[in-house]
Order: C-alpha cells, then structure tokens, then sequence
C-alpha cells in the first residue's frame, strides 16, 4: 500500500479548499529547491521514449498532463513538472482577478464514486499577476495557461467577454507554450456562455488571430456527440491555423447514472460533478468528434475520469494524443502519473505498438470527410523551447 493510501483518511478529515491549498504551497516550496526537484523526479517520473508524442506542433515528454484548476495561479509549476506529468495546464486566469464565489464551502469530495463537486467560480490572482511567475519560472515539459472570463458575479455582454478574454491573452504571449480558451467553464455565475454562437466563437477566435505569437491554442468545451454542434464548431476554428484542437471540459450539472452516492447528498452539494462519472460522456465526444476533425491539424486532448493507464488508452485508442487528469490525484495521489505512464507502455507492449502516437484512434475508424495526406505528421513540428532547462 503506498504511503499516500495510508495518509489519505486523515487528509480526508480536512476541509478540502484548505488542504488543495496546502497541497500546492508544499509542492511549490519542494519544487523551487533543485535536489528537492530532481528527488522528486527520480520518484515520479517515467521517462520512456515510447510515450513521447507530438501535439499542436509541441514535443510532449508523456500524454499525460495536469489539468486545469489544480494550480489555478502558478504558484506549484516546478513541483508539478518534477512529479512527472508531461504538460502542465496551469489556470484557470482571467483578466482581472477574481475571489470566485462568495458561499463556502465551494469543493466537496464524493468518496463513494472517487469524485469531486468542484463550486469554485474560478478564483484566481489575474493574468498579470500569473504572467510574472511564468517569466520566472522554466519547465521541462510544456506549460499552458488556461483562460477564462472574469468571474462578476453578473452575466456579461458578449462583446466585452471577447474583449476582455483577448487581453487576458496579451501578457502570456512568448511565455505559454499554448493556450486553452475555456469556454464554457460551468462555475463563472452568469452560467451561460456567449460562444455556443459562432458568430461570437469567430469573433473571439479572430481577435487572437491578431497576435503575431499566438501559441498553438485548444478550445475547452462542452461535451457533446451531437453532429450539428461539432460541425459548427470545427467549421468556425477552421481558418485560424494556430486553433490547434479540442478539449472537453465538463457537463453542467451532475450525471446521476450509475453513481454509488445517493442523490440527495449530491444535491446538498451546489456545483459540477468532476471525475469518474463524467468519462463515459466525454468518451463518447472524443468517439464522435474524432471521425469529424482533421488529424493533420487537430488534435483532442482527452479529460474526464482518468485514474487508471486502462482509461487514458481508452480515450487515445477513442482518438485522443495527449489527456489530462485532475480528480483521481485526490484518490490516489501523487504516484498516480507513474504508475500510469508505465501502464500505457505495459499496453503498447501487449498490442504491439512502439509508440504511443501508433494508438491514437485505432478503435475509432473514420471515413474522415477533413482527412489529410498524412494524417499523424505535422507540418512543422516545434521543438520544445523549455526543453533544454535543467527540471
Ligand atoms: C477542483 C477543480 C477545479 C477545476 N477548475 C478548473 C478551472 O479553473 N478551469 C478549467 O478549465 N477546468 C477546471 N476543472 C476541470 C478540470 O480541468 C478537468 O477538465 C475535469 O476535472 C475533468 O478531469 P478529471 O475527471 O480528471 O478531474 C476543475 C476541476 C476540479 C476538480
């Protein structure tokens, strides 16, 4: 039994916010010192030349990334990298900063389903603030910043949350090494997102098109299988080159299906449902978006319930390259990326593959009607710029 398992009960006693607040300023203080980040790296990374893989033009060491919403301001990115995840996704940030919702307590756990009600309404310190720890900070793996519009509390006129989200932009530019646009983050107050219209999503999109250094770019959004909504969204992301795929961010509300926690404890939970009960929904969105996307420019990064190396080839056989987990860090801690990294090789070795990049939509054939000439290469891989910097 790792030692993380025999702590669990008790950190489970804790108010959750306080100790995902802990968790971080520890991870942060072991990070910043150099031996402390190479011990960390010698426990919790698996380097293995079968799990590199290329997305949005980047050079990944693994497929396996943090997501979003764990170090929403960057305060933990060294720490982070060193426990062995392959990307780090840090956010989400928006233009100014914002407490988040006013109600406490905002995180609750569902140990009965390993998941969690997250409620936060996205606090975070701002982009300019999160900007400054990424000028100092260097990364041996890719870092992303994910955006959002700031949390008021009062829902916004479109225009503005376009504006605002392009600023939000502007003082990451040569310091992320992509972006992900959240753009139906169920938490911020108004509830509604304004790029369910195209006519919006295009006039976002365009905005950032206005920046000579855009970095490759991934758009959060909402999962879905219906083929109307896909074609609209792969049709308006289709002239801006540096739109480089897809990720599926949560349902609003809560899937009841097939949960071991009883509704009524669920309900007394305000918030969105996160981890094992969302991955069979977005599952079925990596299986039908999949088929639909050019390969030769977009790719889909899997979320959604990950815990084991079982789930993330699942979503890359369905048609993923890259995922990220969140929740299941919480169940089974930090030897978790590990453990699933030497899983997926485990994998590969028993179906015959040599690469990971090999396994990406095998169980999803597609008569792509956007197909490519050569589907699985880029046209101009970029070489990862952190990538020469001691971890
Ligand atoms: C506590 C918590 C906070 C989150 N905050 C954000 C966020 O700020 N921005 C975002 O795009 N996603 C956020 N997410 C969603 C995750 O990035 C991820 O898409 C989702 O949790 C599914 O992955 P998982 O099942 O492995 O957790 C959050 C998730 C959790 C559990």
């Amino acid at each position: 039994m790792s030692l993380y398992r025999l702590l669990r009960p008790l950190f489970f006693r804790l108010d959750p916010e306080w100790i995902h607040r802990f968790t971080l300023s520890a991870v942060g203080a072991a990070g910043r010192v150099p031996p402390v980040r190479s011990l960390l790296r010698g426990l919790f990374a698996a380097d293995d030349p079968r799990l590199r893989v290329e997305a949005g033009g980047l050079a990944f060491p693994n497929p396996v990334g943090l997501a979003a919403g764990f170090d929403k301001n960057g305060v933990a990115m060294e720490g982070l990298a060193a426990a062995g995840f392959g990307f780090v996704e840090v956010g989400s940030v928006s233009a100014y900063p914002s407490a988040g919702n006013p109600e406490r307590p905002r995180l609750f756990r569902v140990p009965k389903d390993e998941a969690i009600v997250v409620n936060y309404g996205v606090p975070n310190d701002g982009a300019e603030a999160v900007a400054q720890r990424f000028a100092s900070t260097k990364l041996p793996v890719p870092l992303g910043i994910n955006l959002v519009e700031t949390n008021t509390g009062r829902p916004a006129d479109a225009d503005e949350v376009v504006e605002e989200l392009v600023g939000a932009m502007q003082p990451f530019l040569g310091l992320a090494d992509y972006a992900t646009l959240n753009l139906n983050c169920p938490n911020t107050t108004s509830g509604r997102s304004p790029f369910d219209d195209p006519v919006i999503l295009r006039s976002l999109l365009a905005g950032y098109a206005r920046y000579d250094a855009m970095p490759p770019t991934f758009l959060k959004v909402v999962p879905t299988t219906d083929p109307g909504t896909i074609e609209r969204t792969l049709a308006t992301m289709d002239p801006f080159p540096f739109v480089k795929g897809i990720v599926f961010g949560l349902p609003t509300g809560k899937p009841y299906a097939n949960l071991q926690t009883p509704r009524r404890q669920l309900d007394a939970m305000p918030g969105t449902l996160c981890g094992p009960p969302v991955r069979e929904l977005i599952d079925a969105s990596i299986k039908a978006w999949y088929p639909r996307m050019d390969h030769g420019r977009h790719v889909i990064v899997g979320t959604g319930g990950i815990s084991t190396a079982e789930d993330v080839y699942e979503k890359i056989r369905l048609g993923a390259t890259i995922v990220q987990l969140y929740t299941s860090l919480v169940y089974h801690g930090p030897g978790l990326v590990k453990r699933i990294n030497r899983g997926l090789c485990r994998l590969m070795s028993r179906d015959g593959l040599t690469r990971v990049s090999d396994a990406v939509g095998l169980d999803n054939p597609h008569p792509n009607p956007r197909s490519h000439p050569n589907p699985r290469s880029h046209p101009n891989p970029r070489p990862h710029p952190r990538r020469a910097v001691d971890a």
